[in-house]
């Protein structure tokens, strides 16, 4: 779905029911019958109007994951809740400067994000490039995955699931297993990959192939960068570049080692998610033939982000992501707790106050032996270093991954907007059970 003059207004309709999947009629969560909903493009300075409608059986509501908007009143509010059997209007209305790029949309409802979005509950958005980069083709992938049964629902998510975060049995692109993708020789092709899994990480390969990346999240590169692999937390995302030569290539995710609860749990690798074997997953099947096309002109040089690291900062802040044992306090997950700086989420706190414009410098650290990838809603991130290391070209970020057992230091500018909004872990069974904090800038 486009906008056109300036504004898209679109209806989702979150409902269970029969959707295909893998060759089969599976009962699952989808936007308006499809998986994944309509994708929608936006270019900046854009309104967009989403008469969100629930047809399910518990409160949801709707975030755009990514999009710097207001999150106040109707605009990308978490704290709304749209209850069964009715409907609320959105609207976002995207900044001039409004950075180009792969964003999403998914439910935000504390205590059923992982349920809903495992369930078949996202979309894509795009917001186009005002300069266009010369390609053969573009395409949106949004990987997901999700359990199902024998009859074709949606598997109950285990105690141990919830606390590792639940990473399903099958993993779709464009909601179905292995899809074929087809190209001429020397096509240039723009792939927009989205990782929608509720708490899988994605290690992409696409052996044979030419790959550059443009950016990840609304981060873009000056210049595009050859890579082999690209690696996605929860809710990243990348915008790739695929050079085609002749032959059949498999898009595969690898395994990724996100940590596990080992040492909790008195094995020596007791509670991690099982990993595919060394080749990984196949996701996608992409075949290269026919005659060659003709070679299309450059990439133009993206206009370099404002770079963070040279502008004062106004406050220093750490958040300190923990999982921790029969602490109480969370919720849904037997005894294991979830919190930042001590505390699980509640609503009615307020855990980080910022001044509006400020721009402040957060050391993120991970004391739990596994993964946190760690989410702000509104105002992109960028990494300063890593693990101590300095980061050689920060680029705006909204995911963030915290290796087990170590820290990140991000920048941020609290730039165009005031109000409430939350900053969290995106293994979304962590979100629920409580590492999710709310931040009010104003
Ligand atoms: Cu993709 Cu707070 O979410
Ligand atoms: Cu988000
Ligand atoms: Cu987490």
């Amino acid at each position: 779905l486009h906008s056109a003059d300036g504004r898209l207004q679109v209806k989702l309709s979150a409902a269970r029911g029969r959707v295909r999947v893998a060759g089969r009629d599976a009962d699952v969560f989808s936007y308006n019958g499809s998986l994944p909903g309509p994708t929608l493009f936006l270019r900046p300075g854009d309104r967009l109007n989403v008469a969100l409608e629930n047809r399910l059986t518990g409160p949801t509501n709707l975030h755009v994951h990514g999009l710097h908007v207001s999150p106040e009143g109707n605009g990308d509010n978490p704290l709304v809740a749209v209850d069964p059997g009715t409907s609320f209007d959105y609207e976002y209305r995207l900044p001039a400067h409004h950075p180009p790029g792969v964003y999403w949309y998914h439910p935000h409802r504390h205590g059923s994000v992982a349920d809903q979005i495992f369930g078949g509950l996202y979309g894509a958005i795009i917001v186009r490039d005002p300069q266009p980069i010369p390609v053969s083709r573009e395409r949106v992938l949004v990987i997901s995955d999700i359990s199902l049964t024998g009859d074709g629902s949606i598997a109950a998510v285990s105690a141990m699931e919830k606390m590792m975060g639940r990473e399903g049995n099958l993993i779709l692109v464009n909601g179905q297993p292995n899809p074929a993708l087809a190209a001429r020789p020397g096509d240039r092709e723009r792939w927009r990959i989205i990782n929608a899994c509720t708490a899988r990480y994605l290690k992409l390969r696409l052996d044979g192939q030419s790959l550059q990346l443009l950016g990840l999240d609304s981060g873009r590169y000056q210049e595009p960068r050859n890579v082999e692999e690209v690696l996605l937390a929860p809710g990243n995302r990348a915008d790739l570049l695929v050079t085609a030569a002749k032959g059949a290539a498999a898009l595969r995710t690898l395994p990724a080692d996100r940590g596990s609860m080992g040492f909790m749990m008195g094995g020596s690798n007791g509670g991690g998610p099982s990993l595919p074997g060394p080749d990984g997953t196949v996701l996608a099947t992409f075949t290269v033939n026919g005659a060659p096309t003709a070679t299309l002109g450059p990439v133009p040089a993206q206009p370099a982000p404002r770079d963070l690291r040279a502008v004062p900062v106004t406050a220093h802040r750490e958040l300190v992501f923990a999982m921790g044992m029969g602490m109480g306090g969370g919720t849904g997950s037997g005894m294991m707790s979830f919190s930042i700086n001590g505390r699980p989420f509640d609503p009615a706190r307020v855990d980080t106050t910022v001044p509006a414009g400020a721009v402040e410098e957060w050391t993120l650290r991970n004391t739990s032996p596994m993964d946190h990838p760690m989410h702000l809603h509104v105002w992109p991130m960028q990494i300063i270093d890593q693990a101590g290391q300095p980061v050689e070209t920060p680029i705006w970020q909204d995911v963030v991954n915290i290796p087990a057992r170590s820290s990140v230091r991000v920048r941020i500018a609290f730039d165009d907007f005031t109000g409430k909004t939350v900053y969290h872990c995106h293994i979304l069974d962590h979100e629920d059970s409580g590492m999710m904090g709310l931040i009010e800038a104003r």
